[in-house]
């Protein structure tokens, strides 16, 4: 058949499915954006997709405690996505907790993963190994179910909805690869290929990003900058950032250097080049970050405003995630009962 005469749905099908989630863990800071956020919704654009992106609530229960904590981070990220342009339409965009079917596909799934498997996982054996380290005559000791498990649940997520490519940073391709070990296993035992076997997608050009100590911008540092930090804040946290010594006429390196290369993902070329030349010359370190501050606060600023707008009014965030557990849910049905009917259920 002539491929314009298909219908919407039928070429939807042909499209690969990409699929990635979010854990609710924390407000999301600029390595998040410029890491994640920004390829992940370049990608969304590419009509060469079916994009799935989701909020991982159940996830995030293995280690935040707090339930009002976890219920800001869940409007955190689905505000920070809507607001930077992720078009709820195009992108079937959901909470984790509002497809069942994840929950029951995680325990179909976890009967066919071998125990051995979950104890290699990274994790765990990391949690394990920090036991050893101390002492500990339990080596599971403080070790919850849901953190030896999350391998399982992530690979439901993923198998849910026949996930052909899965954009994850470098820590989570064993994430991946349990995926995979899993649903071969599945259509082994259930002699179908009924779930689809994914692949981690790594962007491997994505630099990490540097966060105000110099060290990597993460949560468990606490050394980041938040995406959408108000005006005040962001200056404030700019100045910040650690610098060396060198005097402000002194000729200064761009290599390795968190204000330039913060400003390298938010400026044009000739903006850049025009700094890069200012380095050479000589610049004083409260000048660049001036200079870095008032450039990231133009760009955003825009994205902040939306994004405050949809904190404000938490019930069009509700609706958006309401129309897309919708559409997440009519494909896993679809799946969830093809593999219950394999495993005689
Ligand atoms: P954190 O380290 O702050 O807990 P996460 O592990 O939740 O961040 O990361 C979420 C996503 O953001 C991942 O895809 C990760 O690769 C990306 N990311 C996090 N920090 C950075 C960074 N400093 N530079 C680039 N990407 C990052
Ligand atoms: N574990 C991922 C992280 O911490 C989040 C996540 C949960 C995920 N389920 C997923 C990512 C499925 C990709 C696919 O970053």
């Amino acid at each position: 058949m002539d491929a314009s005469k298909k219908t919407h749905n039928e070429q939807d099908k042909q499209k690969k499915v990409v699929l990635t989630g979010i854990t609710p863990s924390g407000i999301a800071h600029l390595g998040n954006y410029i890491g994640a956020i920004k390829p992940a919704l370049e990608m969304a654009k590419n009509d060469a997709y079916n994009a799935y992106f989701f909020i991982a609530d159940y996830h995030s229960l293995i280690k935040l405690w707090d339930p009002k904590l976890r219920q800001e981070y869940i409007y955190d990220i689905a505000a920070t996505w809507l607001a930077l342009g992720l078009d709820p339409t195009k992108v079937v965009f959901y909470r984790q907790s509002d497809i069942p079917e994840i929950a029951e596909l995680n325990w179909i799934l976890t009967s066919v993963t071998a125990k051995g498997l979950l104890n290699r996982a990274h994790a765990y054996k990391a949690a394990v190994d920090q036991n050893e380290l101390e002492g500990k005559a339990d080596l599971d000791s403080g070790i919850n179910m849901g953190l030896f498990n999350y391998p399982v649940l992530m690979a439901a997520d993923i198998l849910m909805f026949n996930a052909d490519l899965v954009p994850v940073g470098k820590d989570q391709i064993q994430h991946i690869e349990i995926a995979r070990d899993i649903a071969n296993r599945f259509n082994h035992i259930y002699k179908t290929n009924t779930l689809t076997v994914p692949t981690a997608m790594i962007e491997e050009k994505t630099q990490t990003i540097l966060g105000l100590d110099g060290r990597k911008m993460s949560k468990s540092y606490g050394n980041t900058i938040p995406l959408f930090a108000p005006s005040k804040k962001l200056r404030k946290l700019i100045m910040k950032i650690v610098t060396n010594s060198q005097l402000p006429e002194e000729p200064k390196s761009t290599e390795n250097c968190t204000i330039f290369s913060l400003y390298e993902h938010f400026a044009t070329p000739s903006e850049i080049n025009a700094l890069k030349e200012r380095y050479q010359n000589g610049i004083g370190w409260g000048e660049a970050k001036q200079i870095l501050f008032e450039k990231i606060d133009s760009v955003l600023t825009p994205f902040r405003e939306k994004y405050d707008d949809l904190m404000a009014n938490r019930h069009i965030i509700d609706e958006h995630l309401k129309a897309g557990q919708q559409k997440a849910r009519l494909e896993a049905q679809k799946v969830l009962s093809a593999v219950r009917k394999k495993a005689g259920i």
